[in-house]
């Protein structure tokens, strides 16, 4: 099993590499982002409580993402690996999900951390504001918030990730493909060293 963390601040491209390496590396894709807005979608009780801090850009507490992960994680027996998306963004779910994967016999291989700068980020989110319908992305000012929770709560969680050397830093500014080729590098890199072990 090879489980992987795709991390970096809102914007700077996790959802859309994510969708690429799923593909070539048979994984499950595990966007608590996306999971939140299926649930704001049908309207359920949690989905309505997640809403209003996701409009604000706070994150949603860490009982409920740890909830969805492990639900998710139980969902998919079978599975090759899993390609976490915006999880984990605290300490608190870092620990959590260490130790739901220790259940399963696994844990994360390696830690991809996609570097690009705020004004970058900014740009995008703004740009696809204008026609996602996502209530984060429409203003300047709840843009900013996330990325102040970012820095805030969520950078943290890459220190948790450093001290068993999984973390790899990789730049996030160019092509979806340059970055994609930069992505799977890494990976590549990773599968050798483990095969070779
Ligand atoms: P989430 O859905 O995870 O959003 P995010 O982290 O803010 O990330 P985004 O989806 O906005 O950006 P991304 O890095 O995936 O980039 P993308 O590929 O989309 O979370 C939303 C909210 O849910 C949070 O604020 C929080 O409230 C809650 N939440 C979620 N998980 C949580 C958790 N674990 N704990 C607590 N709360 C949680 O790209 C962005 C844009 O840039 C796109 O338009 C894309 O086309 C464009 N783009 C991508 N790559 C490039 C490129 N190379 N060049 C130019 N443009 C590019």
């Amino acid at each position: 099993m090879f489980n992987l963390i795709l991390f970096g601040p809102p914007g700077s491209g996790k959802g859309t590499q994510s969708e690429k390496l799923i593909k070539k590396y048979h994984l499950n894709h595990l966007s608590t982002g996306d999971l939140l807005r299926s649930e704001i979608y049908n309207k359920t009780p949690l989905g309505l409580e997640a809403k209003s801090l996701m409009d604000k850009g706070h994150l949603v507490p860490d009982e409920v993402v740890i909830g969805m992960i492990s639900s998710a994680l139980e969902a998919n027996p079978k599975s090759q690996g899993f390609l976490f998306d915006g999880f984990p963004r605290t300490s608190a779910q870092a620990e959590a999900l260490d130790k739901l994967l220790q259940l399963k016999k696994t844990n994360v291989a390696i830690m991809l951390a996609l570097e690009v700068s705020e004004d970058e980020l900014v740009r995008r989110l703004l740009k696809r504001g204008e026609t996602s319908g996502r209530h984060d992305d429409i203003n300047d000012t709840v843009i900013r918030e996330r990325i102040l929770e970012y820095h805030r709560k969520t950078s943290p969680v890459a220190e948790h990730y450093k001290k068993t050397g999984k973390v790899v830093k990789v730049a996030g500014i160019g092509s979806v493909d340059e970055i994609f080729a930069s992505l799977c590098k890494e990976i590549d890199k990773k599968i050798a060293g483990q095969n070779h072990n």
